[in-house]
């Protein structure tokens, strides 16, 4: 198991074109790279992640271009593809669309004709794919269930030795994965919700339109638009409690006799600095810094001895607070509004 730095890319590109597994930066969290037209590559990350097989993997381009060259777009979708990449690649944005069946392995896309691709704004995973000359799968560099990797030392943690290495650089600035944006049908639908928000999407390209997902068009059907959203995710072994700023107090009152670890943003977290709660948790000053500290709280708490309950500040329902609410809805079992 090696750690790769910033001279070390042909070493790792070396490893990741003879099929191996290596971890790599992005700036929402850490990707489990494998080349994505190597189908054994591809089920080692499957393998060694502990993913159901149903669930596709998001692949990495290196530029717009090479993306473009693998999908098979429709003339309208090609523009709405342009004005997308040129707004926010390299960036927090996935675009599934439609492409030829062989075009990657076929465990990468679970058999669907279509694929997410996205690319990452990380100088040093660019130059990555750019050196294997094809895209990487990169689902989030975590065993399945367990919350994303934000950081080498959480990457470590769940893989250690079992791949091939991790391609190292600061703990990733946004802390939760990109948007997941559907362009195989119109409106466009954000599939999972991400840093970049509709209002985003809508203000950046006017000419189309976008919806939100929502649960009425999901969930009914057997087979979900994203796989992904009917796995419950991110979770630590404790349970969760999502709770809104003004039920904390509350809540932490009623399970004052268990052991409880809470985590909320620093104001919030200073009104209750008198409890006893056993272990109090800075998430940051404001929204931004508690999506980045998210997982990494949820990380700590699971490592944090005699743990009962993780009680975890729910922000309020606001524009820019959507990725952080789903992620902690997803690793909650309660959520207290
Ligand atoms: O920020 C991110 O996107 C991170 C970093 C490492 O880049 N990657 C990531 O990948 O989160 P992954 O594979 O864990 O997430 C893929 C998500 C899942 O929710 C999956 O269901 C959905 O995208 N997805 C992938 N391919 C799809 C497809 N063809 N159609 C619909 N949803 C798809
Ligand atoms: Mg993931």
């Amino acid at each position: 198991m090696k750690l790769y730095y910033k001279d070390d890319i042909a070493i790792a590109s070396h490893a990741l074109k003879a099929g191996e597994l290596v971890a790599f930066p992005t700036e929402t969290v850490y990707g489990l790279g494998a080349i994505a037209n190597s189908e054994e590559a591809v089920r080692k990350v499957f393998m060694v992640k502990g993913r159901p097989s149903d669930n596709p993997l998001i692949v990495h381009v290196a530029s717009p271009q090479q993306a473009m060259k693998l999908a098979n777009l429709t003339d309208q979708q090609k523009e709405a593809f342009n004005a997308l990449t040129s707004a926010f690649w390299p960036g927090p944005l996935t675009l599934v669309v439609p492409v030829l069946a062989s075009t990657f392995a076929k465990s990468a896309t679970g058999g669907l004709q279509t694929v997410g691709m996205r690319m990452p704004d990380q100088p040093m995973t660019l130059k990555l794919i750019e050196e294997v000359g094809f895209p990487l799968v990169g689902p989030s560099a975590n065993i399945s269930g367990k919350p994303s990797p934000t950081e080498v030392a959480h990457v470590l943690n769940d893989f250690n030795g079992k791949i091939a290495g991790i391609l190292v650089d600061q703990d990733s600035r946004i802390g939760v994965e990109s948007t997941v944006l559907d362009l195989c049908e119109t409106p466009f639908t954000i599939l999972r919700p991400g840093k970049i928000t509709l209002q985003d999407l809508q203000y950046a390209c006017p000419n189309f339109i976008f919806k939100d997902f929502t649960w009425e068009n999901f969930g009914q059907k057997d087979q979900p638009k994203a796989p992904g959203m009917k796995y419950r995710h991110y979770s630590p072994k404790q349970p969760v409690l999502g709770v809104s700023a003004e039920n904390l107090m509350q809540t932490i009152d009623y399970y004052k006799e268990q052991n409880l670890f809470v985590a909320a943003t620093k104001e919030v977290l200073e009104k209750l600095s008198s409890t006893k709660a056993i272990k109090l948790y800075s998430l940051g000053e404001n929204s931004e810094q508690a999506t980045h500290n998210l997982y990494k709280a949820l990380r700590d708490a699971d490592q944090t001895e005699n743990i009962s309950y993780i009680i975890v500040e729910l922000l309020p329902d606001e524009e820019g607070n959507q990725a952080y609410r789903n992620r902690l809805e997803k690793a909650s079992s309660k959520i207290i509004e």
